[in-house]
């Protein structure tokens, strides 16, 4: 009796840490998918900064900056560091530094939404300055918080 129950908790914490492990790689698939999408737009952004911008493209695609930027914290929750067969660039300083790491999301956010701002307001003049200083915030956590050469 007193055996079973043991057997029972033990295989309810291995079916927990099973859960775990799914959730940190679905976790890190999905914040290599939405860096991907980040990648892109901002791709999107500094083609439109080399000639005269067009704002209702640059608007496009600094929403798309503006959207991704709420998810980042949640990209990175506890326990996500790594995982059994899924690769990621992630440094550990993302989590021993969890404060630097917000305040370089904090950065990117607000440098992404003046762009957004810019590009509503169809200031297309300002625009190529907006997108170097947000391809600042995107070097100052990737400096910090990712494996270079990824
Ligand atoms: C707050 C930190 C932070 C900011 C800001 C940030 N990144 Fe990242 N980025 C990361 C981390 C950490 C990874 C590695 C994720 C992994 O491999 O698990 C990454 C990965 C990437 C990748 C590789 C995705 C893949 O796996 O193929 C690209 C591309 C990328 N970032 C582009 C950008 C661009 C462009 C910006 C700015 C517009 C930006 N990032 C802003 C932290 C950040």
């Amino acid at each position: 009796m007193k055996t079973k129950l043991i057997i029972g908790l033990a295989a309810a914490g291995l079916a927990g840490a099973a859960l775990a492990q799914t959730g940190a790689a679905d976790t890190i698939k999905a914040r290599q998918a939405g860096m991907k999408v980040v990648g892109a737009s901002f791709k999107g952004v500094m083609d439109q900064s080399r000639g005269t911008p067009d704002a209702a493209v640059v608007k496009k695609h600094a929403a798309a900056l503006v959207a991704q930027s709420a998810k980042i914290n949640g990209w990175f929750g506890p326990g996500t560091a790594t995982a059994p067969g899924v690769k990621t660039s992630a440094l550990p300083t993302v989590w021993s530094n969890s404060a630097g790491f917000r305040k370089a999301a904090v950065n990117y956010d607000t440098q992404a939404k003046k762009l957004l701002a810019l590009a509503n307001a169809g200031d297309v003049a300002g625009i190529p300055a907006q997108a170097r200083a947000l391809g600042g915030t995107c070097k100052g956590c990737h400096d910090d918080f990712k494996a270079k050469g990824d």
